[in-house]
């Protein structure tokens, strides 16, 4: 608020206040000669006649109650313009109050959490259950409530990694995100180049393509993708360079998609997550993320909930 609307809103406040202060005094006070008992001389409907009575003691002392309340209050919370109030009281100070006594309670309960490793943490239902819940929370919004994510936003359940599956490769792409860069090739092969390239990475995976298109395509590929994505195509996870030949994508696998892919170029983001939950909250939930997957193969491995 701009000074000017904040000493008017404390001028009208106060204003007010006093108003209704001054109003109370000067009706209470009978008028000049009158006397208790003694009608106005007013009749109304007849014979409704108005008399001269001072207001009730006790309705003209809880008005006055009511107003050195209100100063009162105003004194100590904000509410007067941009005037904090003397209590220092404010919606971010409570939610922040919350948060630290939040933090004061769990931080203990994370840290022993955090000190099992991830695969004998991943077979904790307990610790799961946090686990969930800080997916829900932190996660859910890119990755899906369920971690099967989107396009452009990988599936955690499978066991299918562009930066690697391993519980210390889980836990770095959270503490520290990725960020994967697929350069556009658009204007390096030009729109036949992206079709002949294109139809080769489609038939990477045992689908049929046109062999004019997948042989010149197969060139191609060698020369300008197999640094990242490997001769064979299987990828690197080193530079989160994914797999082409196992029919699971993170952009799609229709023609259509896989060429859109090769021309614009992708860079999906990973948003670090070190300073935003801290290391021992990171360690729970990449635990999370570790059961997805290791529960397919470990039968003994649990996620805890029951899906
Ligand atoms: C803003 C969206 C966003 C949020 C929030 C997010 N992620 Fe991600 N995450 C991504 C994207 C995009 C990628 C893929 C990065 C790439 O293209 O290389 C990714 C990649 C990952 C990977 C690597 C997957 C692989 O195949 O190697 C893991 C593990 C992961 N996220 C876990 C999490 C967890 C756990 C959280 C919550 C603490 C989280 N993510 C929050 C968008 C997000
Ligand atoms: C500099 C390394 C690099 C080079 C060179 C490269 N890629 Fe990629 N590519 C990546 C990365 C990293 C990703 C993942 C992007 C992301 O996560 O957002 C990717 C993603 C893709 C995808 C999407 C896969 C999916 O699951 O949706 C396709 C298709 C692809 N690349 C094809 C190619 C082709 C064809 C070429 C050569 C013309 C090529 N790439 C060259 C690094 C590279």
């Amino acid at each position: 608020m701009s000074t000017f609307w904040s000493v008017f809103v404390i001028v009208l406040v106060v204003a007010h206040l006093v108003g209704y202060a001054w109003l109370l005094w000067s009706t209470s006070k009978m008028p000049e000669g009158a006397k208790i008992g003694e009608t106005t001389g007013h009749v109304y409907d007849d014979d409704l006649e108005e008399y001269n009575n001072p207001l009730p003691r006790w309705w003209l002392i809880k008005f006055y109650l009511l107003i050195l309340f209100g100063f009162a209050y105003l004194a100590l919370y904000p509410g007067l313009g941009n005037f904090a109030g003397l209590l220092g009281w404010s919606q971010t100070s409570e939610y922040d109050k919350e948060v630290a006594a939040a933090e004061e309670r769990y931080a203990p309960l994370y840290r022993e959490l955090a000190s099992i490793p991830i695969p004998e943490l991943a077979k904790n239902p307990q610790a799961m259950q946090t686990g969930q819940r800080l997916f829900g929370n932190n996660c859910a919004v890119c990755h899906g409530s369920d971690a099967r994510g989107a396009v452009g936003f990988p599936d955690l359940t499978d066991d299918d990694w562009l930066w690697g599956g391993s519980p210390e490769a889980i836990k770095t792409s959270i503490l520290n995100g990725r960020q994967g860069v697929m350069p556009a090739w658009g204007s390096a092969l030009g729109e036949d180049g992206v079709d002949q390239v294109a139809a080769y990475v489609y038939s990477l995976n045992g689908r049929s393509a046109p062999a004019h298109l997948t042989q010149p395509g197969a060139a191609k590929f060698a020369a300008m993708c197999a640094s990242c994505h490997g001769a064979d195509g299987t990828g690197n996870q080193l530079l989160g360079a994914p797999n082409l030949t196992d029919n699971v994508w993170v952009y799609g696998g229709s023609l259509n998609a896989i060429r859109q892919t090769i021309r614009d170029g992708r860079q999906g983001v990973m948003p670090a997550h070190k300073d935003l939950l801290g290391e021992d909250r990171v360690h729970i939930v990449a635990a999370y993320v570790y059961s997805l997957s290791a529960k397919k193969d470990d039968p003994s491995a649990t996620t805890g909930v029951s899906q």
